[in-house]
């Protein structure tokens, strides 16, 4: 596969956006993006198999039995555009399927590169298939894909597993208007969305009982120690999962079991932390089916169908661009 990859001033963005993060006067916070490192990325992997998280399997499930229905849904001739491709493992089904159909270019955008290399390999077998991966963030990557449209031809976004969630809603709106602004009408993006449920099925699911969430949450700061020298000693701070019913999300929180001082010596700050006071590291909203139809709308879409999983709520729209 072809890997165009990322000019590195990451660290540099990682450093400033942690020191901006953890001296906010009110809630200290961080942006979730940086939960997935290597680490965070294999820890969200194991995630995927909880038995309390079904978001995953939902997603795969709804993916694996309406794939040819989905396709046939879809206007062609297509390119295939994913955004957040992770390991691959759920598109295999959707690649297929327009592989039967036409001989498909398929470009996954992802921050990651050894996720981009783990898609790369899970995926490279279907016949007709023609794999670039762009290591890029979601809207710049896009960019880039739909500079290789071909004339007459659609894009296909695939924006799955509920990623729309870790934004706050008009963040979600906005984000899907600027995918809309690169694509042309009659595109499509197949946006996955968890939907709805119970507070205790939300507390188990995202503070699973063998603690990998916790690991995941608390990578956070590991990787902060790591690649920014910081001296957080992990085992001053628990992971947090609590439900903020106004928002209708679930959110992740790092608490302070002490009072403590903390120096991220890369970022040129001393953090105070009160004893239990929480760094906020993500947030996943949770969606009605009505609700998307409007969200579609205010973003420039029209959601023509859905399918939704019966065993864990959460439902699959294909939007198309007006
Ligand atoms: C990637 N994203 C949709 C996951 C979610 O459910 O919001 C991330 C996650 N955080 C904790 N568990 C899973």
């Amino acid at each position: 596969m072809l890997v165009h990859a990322i000019p590195t001033n990451v660290s540099y963005e990682f450093a400033a956006e942690v020191r901006d993060g953890l001296t906010r006067a009110e809630q200290k916070e961080l942006p979730s993006k940086y939960l997935y490192d290597d680490v965070g990325s294999a820890l969200f992997e194991v995630i995927s198999h909880l038995p309390e998280y079904g978001l995953t399997r939902a997603d795969e499930r709804l993916l694996r039995r309406h794939a040819s229905e989905i396709v046939d849904r879809v206007q062609g001739p297509v390119a295939v555009a994913e955004l957040g491709s992770g390991s691959g493992r759920k598109t295999r089904w959707l690649l297929e399927a327009f592989c039967r159909k036409q001989r498909t270019s398929y470009y996954p955008v992802e921050i990651s590169h050894s996720a981009l290399v783990m898609c790369e390999r899970a995926l490279s077998d279907i016949d007709s298939i023609s794999i670039v991966g762009f290591e890029r963030e979601y809207l710049d990557g896009l960019l880039e894909v739909a500079a290789y449209r071909t004339p007459g031809q659609h894009l296909c976004v695939l924006f799955l597993g509920s990623t729309i969630g870790n934004f706050d809603r008009a963040a979600g709106v906005n984000f899907l208007s600027r995918v809309r602004c690169v694509l042309q009408p009659g595109d499509s993006l197949l946006l996955g969305t968890d939907l709805e449920k119970s507070h205790s099925q939300l507390i188990r699911a995202y503070d699973d009982e063998l603690g990998v969430t916790a690991a995941f949450n608390l990578n956070l700061l590991a990787r902060i120690n790591r690649e920014l020298g910081a001296d957080f000693n992990l085992a001053e701070f628990e992971h947090l999962a609590r439900i903020n019913e106004v928002e209708r999300s679930v959110e992740m929180h790092l608490f302070s079991k002490r009072r403590q001082v903390v120096s991220v010596p890369a970022a040129e700050v001393v953090v105070e932390f009160r004893e239990g006071e929480t760094i906020w590291t993500e947030s996943s909203h949770k969606y009605s089916m009505d609700e998307i139809f409007e969200t579609a709308r205010k973003a420039g879409f029209r959601c023509e169908v859905q399918w939704v999983d019966e065993e864990w709520p959460f439902a699959e729209n294909l939007l198309v661009a007006e």
